[in-house]
């Protein structure tokens, strides 16, 4: 029952490690160029965003976790109480166990009722919306009127799929079923990985059919093999596809040099001084999911002291960079090195733009 697998998936999560192995995000390949004249006042130092249709006060998103069983009401009320108080942006996890199971509705609007005025976002995986397009409007519609959702991101996750037993393996069409959901709803659409990245090519073909935002959500943090290599029978195609994916800086540098739409970087994101760098890579906006989860199985006062940290982590790097707001941290140089480098040379972007810019 999908119930019953999000549980185990919030318990591995809890108690496993599911992170990548033996492949990281790529923010330790870089480094920002410290100014040693920054010229600003670090308490004046704006961290907030308009990007993506309501004000927040940080371009921390904490993205899609959970929904869909008794025990994941707890965890997206703390989630949307601390993201109410700092106004940062919440995904919810996939709505599908309560569109086909209206009694577990009330773990997602639980979600509204605390926070009735920050950014929500709604969440269908691509799997649901293909073949009769009315079927997946009226599925896409449901998930929204539920949480009274700001965006509806519609996620990626073949990865996920090819290793869960129960996973669904048809991909064909996907491409045509987003453009769809696009032209038929009449919120902003947001298209997310869940942890393998998003080549600039897809990219393309997404901003193409008229996606809002992209949240690339690349690999070196959570890890959708490591997690369903510990629920298979065999873990061997698991342990093989542990590391698969594209790293969340590299992810988060081509979509930004090649689209004009926002870019959100999560996977793997672990700091603010980890968002510093995304950012000046060319994201609006970062996400993190499994550091978030953990402080809310404690408590809403645990993820907002972990908010608080979080922010001012980011501005002192954006201080030391010589940054008063998020669109002149956007500009700020930047040194790529290591695999990071390699990646994106072989790919032929050249990372120079960013050693240069002012
Ligand atoms: C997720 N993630 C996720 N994403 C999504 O679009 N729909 C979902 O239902 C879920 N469910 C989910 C459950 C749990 C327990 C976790 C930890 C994560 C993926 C998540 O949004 C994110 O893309 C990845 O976890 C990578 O980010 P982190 O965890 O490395 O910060």
């Amino acid at each position: 029952m999908i119930s019953d697998r999000k549980l185990e998936h919030l318990l591995l999560c809890k108690h496993y490690d599911v992170q990548y192995k033996n492949k990281n995000a790529g923010f330790k390949d870089i480094e920002l160029v410290h100014n040693a004249l920054p010229e600003i006042n670090k308490e004046e130092i704006d961290i907030s965003t308009n990007v993506f249709g309501k004000k927040l006060e940080s371009p921390l998103f904490i993205t899609a976790i959970t929904g869909g069983h008794p025990s994941a009401l707890k965890i997206n009320k703390e989630l949307a109480i601390a993201a109410e108080s700092e106004k940062i942006g919440l995904g919810l996890g996939s709505q599908r166990a309560a569109i086909e199971n209206p009694e577990l509705s009330n773990t997602y609007e639980i979600a509204r009722e605390n926070a009735p005025n920050t950014l929500l976002i709604g969440n269908i995986g691509a799997p649901q919306i293909i073949g009769d397009s009315k079927n997946s409007k009226e599925f896409a519609q449901k998930a929204i009127d539920m949480i009274d959702a700001d965006i509806l991101a519609i996620h990626l996750n073949a990865l996920q799929e090819s290793i869960q037993p129960e996973g669904d393996v048809n991909a064909t069409g996907y491409s045509n079923s987003i453009e769809n959901i696009v032209e038929e709803i009449d919120i902003p659409i947001m298209v997310k990985e869940t942890g393998t990245g998003i080549a600039f090519e897809e990219g393309k073909t997404l901003e193409r059919a008229g996606v809002d935002f992209i949240d690339v959500a690349g690999a070196g943090g959570t890890s959708w093999a490591a997690v369903e290599t510990y629920r298979a029978e065999d873990r061997y195609i698991g342990e093989l596809f542990w590391d698969w994916g594209i790293p969340t800086a590299v992810t988060t540098a081509e979509l930004s040099n090649s689209l004009d739409i926002p870019i959100i970087s999560s996977g793997g994101i672990r700091s603010g001084l980890d968002a510093a760098k995304a950012i000046a890579l060319g994201a609006d906006a970062v996400g993190m999911a499994l550091p978030i989860l953990k402080e809310a199985f404690v408590g809403h006062g645990e993820i907002i002291k972990f908010i608080n940290i979080f922010n001012d982590s980011l501005k002192i790097a954006m201080f030391l960079v010589g940054a008063k707001n998020l669109e002149e941290l956007k500009n700020s140089n930047l040194i790529i090195k290591g695999d990071t480098k390699e990646w994106l040379d072989e790919r032929e972007f050249n990372t120079k733009n960013y050693s240069r810019r002012n």
